[in-house]
């Protein structure tokens, strides 16, 4: 899989931590289908930018999806829209021709001390095109053009892009970059529309647009997925594939503190209508909000955990006493994550399947068995682990200068099935 083609099934439109690799998913898809083509819809209950549901289109499954994060929703939606606008690199370029024709001086964004982030004729820019681009019709135009504004503010901002971490460049840098974000959202709005019209000739040819559509559905959701059994019928997913995080984000992959900046330029409107800008109150609260964020209370106490996997006792108990949280952390996340699993497998259908992928982070210097301990949790639940395969990791964007993650060199993928009761 060294020879992944970047743009594959619009997989570039924004740099999403920690994506998964969507030949890799759309090859483990083709067996397990082949195995069971009476599967139809597949599921994704920590969806990031979608790569999961996009592999699914190419096999024309129903494909739905959810995520905690507003920016992941966001760029799922346009991966996954059944109909796609397809003048949409005309559009683009009015867009920006609007955008230069504005002259008005106005900052666009409620971001707290954004002369930080953004030298001002770099605000100016993004407000002029944030101005452009609200005064499309079409929804999906604009939430295709809000993700591409996204990646522009993410390569035009102060922050180092380097680390996920929110982490403002030298002083000395910040005075000498010179970056027009006119420019930057010019040449990516036309590479993000030839990748967008590229991955539809293919659902084309594999006969999976009709009448200009997506010929099954597609839905994705702004939801926790520690709540998210009411968004869908019990037993109704035939499969679900999916990368969950693998600790809490503060000390693994901070999804929340990649998305801050551009989700301060972004209309959550456009989102969805649930989205609340409280999201991004802080730089943290994003990530407070996601698996093992925050206490709160789940009914999966260290007990129960341990109860069900003697594998995440014996690592709690090998930690050593400092640093101090580590522990607290860990069994936090763990709670979440357990409780998310219930969720999910009610979801699925008796003897459906699911596909996991995940890396074993490290805990002060330990590597946590991250797929042993799913596997234990799973199988508390009435789920069994078929066989587990080991990917070496050769592109995957993840933080490798962050400790907890540096010796993640490899990922574990599980297949599992729910047992027939
Ligand atoms: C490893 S990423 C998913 C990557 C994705 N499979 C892809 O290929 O782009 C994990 C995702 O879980 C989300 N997440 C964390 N806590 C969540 C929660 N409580 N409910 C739903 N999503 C959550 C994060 O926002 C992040 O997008």
């Amino acid at each position: 899989m060294k020879d992944r083609d970047r743009n594959d099934s619009a997989h570039n439109i924004f740099q999403y931590p920690a994506m998964m690799v969507p030949k890799v998913q759309r090859r483990l898809l083709g067996a397990v289908l082949d195995a069971r083509p009476s599967i139809t819809s597949i599921y994704d209950p920590f969806v990031g930018s979608g790569t999961s549901l996009v592999s699914g289109m190419h096999y024309g499954l129903n494909a739905y999806g959810n995520d905690i994060n507003p920016l992941a929703v966001l760029l799922s939606r346009v991966r996954t829209a059944r109909r796609v606008e397809s003048g949409i690199g005309l559009i683009a370029e009015q867009v920006v021709i609007g955008a230069k024709a504005d002259r008005k001086r106005n900052i666009e964004t409620a971001l707290p001390n954004h002369e930080k982030w953004f030298h001002d004729e770099v605000a100016e820019e993004l407000s002029r095109l944030r101005r452009s681009i609200r005064r499309c019709d079409d929804l999906w135009v604009r939430r295709f053009l809000w993700a591409t504004l996204a990646e522009t503010v993410r390569l035009t901002s102060n922050d180092r892009t380097s680390t996920y971490k929110l982490h403002a460049r030298p002083t000395e840098e910040i005075a000498k970059r010179k970056l027009s974000p006119f420019a930057v959202f010019k040449d990516l709005a036309r590479d993000n529309c030839s990748s967008i019209l590229a991955f539809r000739k293919q659902l084309e040819n594999a006969n999976n647009i009709k009448d200009s559509e997506y010929r099954s559905d597609t839905s994705v959701f702004l939801r926790d997925t520690r709540e998210v059994s009411n968004n869908w019928s019990p037993g109704g997913f035939d499969l679900i594939m999916t990368s969950p995080p693998y600790g809490d984000n503060l000390t693994t992959v901070t999804y929340g503190q990649h998305s801050y900046l551009p989700l301060h330029w972004i209309d959550f409107n456009d989102i969805d209508e649930h989205a609340d800008a409280d999201a991004v109150r802080t730089t943290h609260e994003l990530d407070a909000r996601s698996l093992g964020g925050s206490i709160r209370g789940s009914t999966w106490n260290e007990e129960t955990l341990f109860e069900n996997s003697v594998h995440l006792k014996r690592f709690a108990d090998s930690l050593p006493p400092k640093p101090g949280d580590g522990r607290t952390r860990l069994i936090r996340f763990y709670g979440d994550f357990a409780e998310s699993l219930t969720r999910i497998i009610k979801l699925l259908s008796a003897d459906g399947y699911m596909i996991w992928t995940v890396g074993n982070r490290s805990i002060s210097g330990l590597q946590v068995p991250t797929d042993i301990v799913l596997s234990e949790l799973l199988d508390g639940q009435g789920c069994k682990v078929i066989t587990t395969l080991t990917r070496q990791i050769h592109h995957k964007r993840m933080p490798h200068r962050n400790a907890s993650s540096a010796t993640m060199k490899e990922e574990k993928i599980l297949l599992v099935r729910k047992s027939e009761k």
